[in-house]
């Protein structure tokens, strides 16, 4: 089986080729490398050991888009990563993210349509709950109005799959991700943001290393019971292996819809000072912090109701906060390694 995956040299989108691969699966990568290196490829080879296809691509770019579709034919799937994801950056820049989010995936499914080739796993996010009035959010619970751009163009995407499966035969899931940080195992792929990160793990990991002189802490202010905000945070190796149950479960036939929807998370939300000690003590290393304002477009907390993912997918959450924070600094030391001999 081939498997098309858009944004496969991305944090996510790596993972996941690695799970994939490791299942057996041919895997075919796209990505417009904005956000992550060719050299992931090489990485994703030495542990698997095998060499996936990579072709840089922007499929924003509705030509260059159709002319792969030309030459590459027989994709039994596709999975999309091909995003940008950052809430603050996206309330700075939202014609980018809607340009990027939507083309990327209209350019996607039409050619997927046309091609034959219907199955798609949709890299969504638990941003479209917005921010829910009742905890953990289900998958039934109200899709409320987004706090962001970013968490508009996500449930925009959203609607745009639903619509086209049910005009065509395209058959689609989308997964619904709460926070995912950590690295594989290996530390030889993991998170890579280019530029300053937007997102909590990489910000702490890069503090520790001495890249970063201070954590920005965005708000102590909220309802929670340390005042700062709480995420449902996963496991990345969990999430991908999510995926890999959702591809099967898609090319096997037991969908029971068209078009499903699954929450990706552990079920447990951590404030972002529960975090930052999970780092703290698997590290040994203090982190230099300061209380700022509340960041524009966030929402104070949100966390997983995972039970119908559980039941129906056959999947669960395995590894905790304290397994999150570790690989995820294993990976941030031997990034430092590999700059360190490239220098
Ligand atoms: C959002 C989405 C999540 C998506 C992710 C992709 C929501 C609720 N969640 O995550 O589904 O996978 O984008 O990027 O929309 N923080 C700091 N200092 C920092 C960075 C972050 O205090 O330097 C805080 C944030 O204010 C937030 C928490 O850490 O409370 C997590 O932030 P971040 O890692 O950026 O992810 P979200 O924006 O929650």
């Amino acid at each position: 089986m081939k498997i098309l995956v858009a944004g496969g040299t991305g944090y996510i989108g790596s993972h996941k080729v690695v799970e994939l691969m490791q299942q057996g699966y041919e895997v075919v990568i796209v990505d417009n490398l904005c956000n992550s290196y060719a050299g992931v490829v090489d990485s994703i080879a030495q542990i698997t050991g095998k060499r996936p296809d990579f072709l840089e691509l922007d499929l924003a770019d509705a030509d260059a888009t159709e002319c792969f579709f030309n030459h590459y034919t027989g994709i039994n799937a596709a999975i999309h990563f091909a995003a940008h994801k950052a809430v603050g950056e996206s309330v700075a820049k939202p014609l980018m993210y809607y340009r990027n989010n939507l083309y990327s995936l209209i350019n996607l499914i039409k050619n997927m349509e046309k091609q034959g080739a219907g199955n798609l796993v949709f890299s969504s996010s638990c941003t479209v709950y917005g921010q829910p009035d009742e905890l953990p959010v289900s998958e039934q619970s109200l899709i409320k109005p987004a706090w962001s751009p970013y968490g508009n163009t996500k449930q925009v995407s959203e609607e745009i799959i639903h619509d086209v499966c049910i005009a065509t035969k395209l058959k689609a899931i989308a997964l619904r991700y709460f926070n995912p940080i950590g690295a594989h195992a290996s530390a030889l792929i993991g998170e890579y943001p280019i530029g300053v990160p937007n997102n909590l793990m990489p910000f702490i990991t890069q503090t520790a290393i001495g890249k970063r002189e201070v954590l920005s802490v965005f708000g102590d202010d909220y309802p929670t019971p340390d005042g700062t905000a709480i995420r449902d945070y996963i496991h990345v190796v969990d999430l991908a292996k999510a995926h890999v149950v959702a591809v099967k479960r898609m090319l096997s036939n037991q969908c029971k819809s068209n078009f499903e929807v699954f929450n990706l998370g552990t079920g447990s939300g951590y404030s972002v000072l529960e975090v930052l000690r999970s780092f703290e003590k698997v590290s040994g290393i203090k982190i230099n912090f300061k209380i700022v304002a509340r960041r524009a477009g966030d929402i104070e907390q949100v966390w997983a109701d995972t039970s119908f993912a559980n039941r129906e997918l056959g999947w669960k959450a395995a590894l905790g906060l304290d397994e999150m924070t570790h690989s995820a600094w294993e990976w941030e030391k031997a990034l430092r390694n590999i700059e360190l001999k490239t220098q």
